[in-house]
Parts: structure tokens; C-alpha cells; sequence
């Protein structure tokens, strides 16, 4: 027999179906709670909602494991690369040789943007944050396609979609910093791979040649693959919620960039620069804004520490920091925001108040010493984010349509005023 969980409300036993995921997870089925009690279950923040069940990523917080299709991270950070791990979160398995060439193929011959799409940079004011350009210019696609309005279009349409928005991404991102500089974009070229194309159009120059150097290419192919998924996220929510009302998937993924954005998600690998430059520049006291950091009054948190979810360790973290001392050591870089962010990772780990909250660094904690020291401008680094993540939120409203999943529409509890008369105000 199917297990069940008893719940007792107003005298009367209720039992509530018990869902096991592969890795032995359990969650209570609470879908009928309403229809049969009249309850439901309040949880502001979803700390302990599952609002599906998914087959992309698992994550494990407590034992600090995350897996793409049952692939560890770590074997993936190591051998494979971006495109091969786009493929998988996509399809749910590696490619063959065979598979990955043609994909490569398809992303490779769908790099170039519409040239009226250049107007629309033209127009951006040159302090336009580039997560704002990106998010506007990946909607404006689904204006340049508008075949993709339907999001339960056959799978071949869909597939290009999907084509369009891993190969357009880059050129994109590239496009907004190129703007946001006042210098002439680069356009894409086939002869490059995916990252070196990026790179290519983000750093040359109609001055002088550009040469790629393959440390860098490495690390920023082995960050986009740490950001590639992170399952039920804000912005991959967020993403399954604008898609279940049926907005086409450029639309979608908009949105997921936008709740990316966010300093408490994406948006704090480039608030941990930030703050560890006020830090540098204050005189470099790690325990005074630890201490800050601390108090209840002050608003100051540590960006780059805590998880909702890991509170053990974040296995990207660890993996970026290896990557990070590499990149410096390959460039010759002495950082010394770095030094800070090491010495504010030793106190804090020392200290009662995060060791009790189990707060640890988190994977923008390193993430933005690599940008900086690879050249990326600090506005840009949730763009990098956004790159690594899109084949994940693909996936994931992927899977939110092939489950036919519903409209999501969570409910509340009102605690407003009841009902009154209304007086009209302008009665003599
Ligand atoms: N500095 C100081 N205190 C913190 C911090 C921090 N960075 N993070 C959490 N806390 C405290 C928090 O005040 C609370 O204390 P108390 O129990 O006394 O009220 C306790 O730790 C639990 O925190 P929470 O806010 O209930 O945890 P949450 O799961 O709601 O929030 C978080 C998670 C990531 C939003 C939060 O830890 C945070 O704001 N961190 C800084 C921003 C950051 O680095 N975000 C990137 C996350 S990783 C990238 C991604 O995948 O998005």
C-alpha cells in the first residue's frame, strides 16, 4: 500500500497521499487539502513548498551535492564543457559525438542578431544597466519571431527557439556591454566556439587584434556550466510561472532574467565586489562590517554568504575558488579584494552568529574576482550569470509545458479589513 501522512483538523483525520522522489526525498501531496478540509497551507518564500516534480537537477543542501541528470558538478565542471551540459539539461542526456556536432552546428549558425535590433542599443541610454538591455532585448526577440508566440507549437519550432536563444544570448550580452561603453559592436563569427566567440565580441577592438587566451576561455566555460541550473530557483520560478500562463518562451526567460537580477540572487555576485570594495576602501576592517553584518539594526548583510537551500557548503563555491587562485595565478593578477574576500570568509566561518545560521560563501562569493580579473566590467557579471542559466531555465519550462502543468496561482490568507460600506467623499 502507498504511503500516506494523517493530519487532524477540527477533530476529523484527513490522509494525504506521500510523494518519494528517486533520491528518497518525501513530500506530503497537499493538492486535495482544500477541496476535503477547507485548509491550506500558508508558506511565504516557498521554504517548504515543492511546486513540482523535476527531473533536471538534484540538489541536496544539507550534504552540499548538486548533480545535472545525475551527473556530479564536479565531473562535469571538469570534462565537459557549456554547450555539452546545455545539451543534457535540454534533452535530459549527454549528446553523442554525432549529437553534440550538429547542436554546436545550430548555435553556431544562429549567432548573428536582426540588424534592426541594432537600433534598439542606439536608443539605450549609455548608463543602462546591461541586465535591463538584456531582459528587454531577449523579449524583443519573440517580436522579431513571432511564429514562436504559441508555446504548444510542435517541437520543431520550439527547438528553434531554443537554437535562437542559446546562440543569440552571447551576441546579445556582448552587445549591451559594447553599447554600454560607446564602442562599435563585434559581430559574431562562425570560426570561433561558443565562448570564444563571446569573448571575442565582448574584448575586440576594429584597433587591434584580439588573441583569446584558453586559461580564461576555460574558466568562463567552467562558470557558466556551475550556473547552468540550480532547480526550483526565484528566476526559475519565475520563469515556470510566466510560462504556465502560456507567454511564449522569450517572454519567459525575460522575466527569469529579471528575477535574476536581484541582489539576493544573481545580482549579488556583483554586490560582493561592491561591498568588498567599500570594505577596501573604508580601511579594510573585516570584523567592523562582520559586525555589521551582524546587527539586527542595520540592513547590511553579507552579500555572497547564506542559501536557501545549502547550509553545509556550496559545491560550486568550492570549485570556483580553485578556478579563481588558477585565473589570478595564470594572469599574474594580485587582487587585493581577494585577499579581503579570503580573510572575510575565514572570520565569518569562525564566527558563532554564521557557524549557528549556517551561512557559508555562496557561488557569487568568488565568481566576481574572476570577472574582474578576466576584464569583465562589474555591471556585467549577472549577464555572465544569465548566460550560464539560460539553458536551465529552458529546461525547466520545457518541463513545466511536456507536464502539461497548470496555471500556477498560489493562494493566500487575507488579513485586510472585512467588509464595510463605502462613503462617498464628496457628499455635502
Ligand atoms: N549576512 C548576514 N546574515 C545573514 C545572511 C547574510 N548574508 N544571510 C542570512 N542571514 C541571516 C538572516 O538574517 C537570518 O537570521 P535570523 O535567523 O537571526 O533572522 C538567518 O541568517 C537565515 O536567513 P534567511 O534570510 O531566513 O535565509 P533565506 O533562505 O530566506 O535567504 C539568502 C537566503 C541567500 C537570500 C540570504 O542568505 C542572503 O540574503 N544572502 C546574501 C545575498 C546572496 O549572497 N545571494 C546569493 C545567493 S546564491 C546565488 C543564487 O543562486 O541566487
Amino acid at each position: 500500500m502507498s504511503e500516506t501522512a494523517e493530519i487532524k483538523l477540527d477533530g476529523q483525520t484527513y490522509n494525504l497521499p506521500v510523494v518519494t522522489g528517486s533520491e528518497g526525498e518525501k513530500a506530503i501531496d497537499i493538492k486535495g487539502l482544500r477541496g476535503e478540509t477547507g485548509y491550506i497551507t500558508l508558506d511565504s518564500g516557498y521554504k517548504n513548498t515543492g511546486a513540482t516534480e523535476s527531473a533536471i537537477t538534484f540538489l541536496d543542501g544539507e550534504k552540499g551535492i548538486l548533480r545535472y541528470g545525475g551527473y556530479p558538478i564536479e565531473q562535469l565542471a571538469e570534462h565537459s564543457t557549456f554547450l555539452e551540459v546545455a545539451y543534457l539539461l535540454i534533452k535530459g542526456e549527454l549528446p553523442t559525438k554525432e549529437q553534440f556536432k550538429d547542436f554546436n552546428n545550430k548555435i553556431t549558425r544562429h549567432t548573428l542578431i536582426h540588424e534592426d535590433m541594432k537600433q534598439f542599443y542606439e536608443a539605450y541610454p549609455r548608463k543602462a544597466h546591461p541586465m535591463a538591455v538584456l531582459a528587454s532585448m531577449l523579449c524583443t526577440l519573440s517580436t522579431f519571431y513571432p511564429e514562436s508566440q504559441d508555446a504548444d507549437r510542435d517541437i520543431d519550432s520550439v527547438d528553434l527557439t531554443i537554437t535562437r536563444l542559446i546562440a543569440k544570448i552571447s551576441t546579445i550580452a556582448a552587445w549591451s556591454y559594447k553599447n554600454s561603453v560607446g564602442h562599435p559592436v563585434v559581430y559574431p563569427q562562425n570560426k570561433f566556439n561558443y565562448i570564444e566567440n563571446f569573448m571575442n565580441m565582448m574584448f575586440s577592438m576594429p584597433t587591434e587584434e584580439y588573441e583569446i587566451n584558453p586559461v580564461i576561455a576555460d574558466a568562463l566555460d567552467k562558470l557558466l556550466i556551475l550556473h547552468a541550473d540550480h532547480e526550483q530557483n526565484c528566476s526559475a520560478s519565475t520563469v515556470r510561472l510566466v510560462g504556465s500562463s502560456k507567454a511564449n518562451l522569450y517572454s519567459s526567460i525575460s522575466a527569469g532574467v529579471i528575477a535574476l537580477w536581484g541582489p539576493l540572487h544573481g545580482g549579488a555576485n556583483q554586490a560582493v565586489i561592491e561591498m568588498l570594495d567599500k570594505v577596501r576602501k573604508d580601511g579594510g576592517s573585516i570584523e567592523k562590517w562582520v559586525e555589521k553584518a551582524k546587527d539586527k539594526n542595520d540592513p547590511f548583510k553579507l552579500m555572497g554568504f547564506g542559501h536557501r537551500v545549502y547550509k553545509n557548503f556550496d559545491p560550486r563555491a568550492k570549485i570556483i575558488k580553485k578556478a579563481c587562485d588558477d585565473v589570478l595565478e595564470n594572469l599574474g593578477i594580485q587582487d587585493p579584494i581577494l585577499d579581503l574576500a579570503k580573510k572575510l570568509e575565514e572570520v565569518a566561518l569562525r564566527d558563532d552568529y554564521f557557524i549557528e545560521r549556517k551561512l557559508y560563501p555562496n557561488v557569487d562569493f568568488y565568481s566576481g574576482i574572476i570577472y574582474k580579473a578576466i576584464g569583465i566590467p562589474t555591471d556585467m557579471f549577472t549577464v555572465m550569470f544569465a548566460m550560464g542559466r539560460l539553458p536551465g531555465w529552458i529546461a525547466q519550462w520545457q518541463e513545466m509545458i511536456n507536464r502539461k502543468e497548470p496555471i500556477g496561482r498560489p493562494r493566500q490568507i487575507y488579513t485586510g479589513p472585512t467588509v464595510r460600506d463605502y462613503t462617498p467623499i464628496n457628499n455635502r
